[in-house]
């Protein structure tokens, strides 16, 4: 039986930027759009910042634009993303009432991983996005977003299964597989049905928790 006790992180703060200091979401929406904070802003057509509802219970993470979200400025937006919006059909969410967000806000060529360094100049857009929504409940997919929100380099199946505890205001967060990945390992998505059941429960019961 899995127990929803949130469980403290290592959590490696970001340098102080202009996208960490108190602001609201058009000048974040500025700031990102503009950014040139890294090399990844030569080779893109725009940022993805992110798209849903600004009050959102739920956020989804994942890991940086593909090249058809770099086309058409919207996360998860190609294959992968048909796959994350069945995933959160199945559990009575669109992408209109969550709200989907990426590691990296611009196109690493090619797919490839995230740089560390990309990731570090981002991470303060991702912060303060989680900051101004805050959200109820974090869905990391994939291994890049699990392993980047959280500070790790342990592998996905050690983070599944558990909830683990994000940022200032301990959000609970959870770990689950890839949308593309499941689209190559389809037998895996009993397991990934196991982690949205899961976050369904972790979320009913600290909302319960903070009703008493
Ligand atoms: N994969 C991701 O991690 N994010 C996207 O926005 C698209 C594909």
């Amino acid at each position: 039986m899995r127990t929803t006790r949130v469980e403290p992180e290592s959590h490696v703060p970001s340098p102080p930027t202009p996208a960490n200091q108190p602001g609201d979401w058009d000048s974040l929406c500025g700031q990102v759009a503009s950014c040139q904070r890294c090399g990844l802003h030569a080779g893109r057509t725009q940022t993805v910042f992110g798209v849903g509802a600004r009050d959102a219970h739920w956020m989804i993470v994942g890991e940086a634009p593909g090249a058809e979200e770099d086309r058409r400025g919207e996360p998860f937006v190609g294959r992968a993303g048909k796959q994350l919006d069945e995933m959160l059909r199945a559990i009575g969410l669109s992408r209109e009432t969550v709200f989907i967000a990426n590691v990296l806000k611009c196109h690493p060529p090619g797919n490839r991983d995230p740089k560390p360094e990309e990731v570090a100049q981002c991470r303060p857009y991702l912060e303060r996005q989680i900051g101004l929504i805050r959200p109820r409940l974090i869905l990391a997919v994939g291994r890049v977003a699990a392993q980047n929100l959280l500070g790790t380099d342990a592998p996905l199946g050690r983070l599944r299964g558990r909830v683990h505890s994000f940022g200032e205001r301990s959000t609970p967060l959870i770990v689950t597989y890839h949308p593309a990945y499941l689209l190559r390992a389809p037998a895996e998505k009993r397991k990934a049905w196991d982690d949205l059941k899961f976050a369904c429960a972790t979320l009913q019961s600290t909302q319960a928790a903070t009703e008493r």
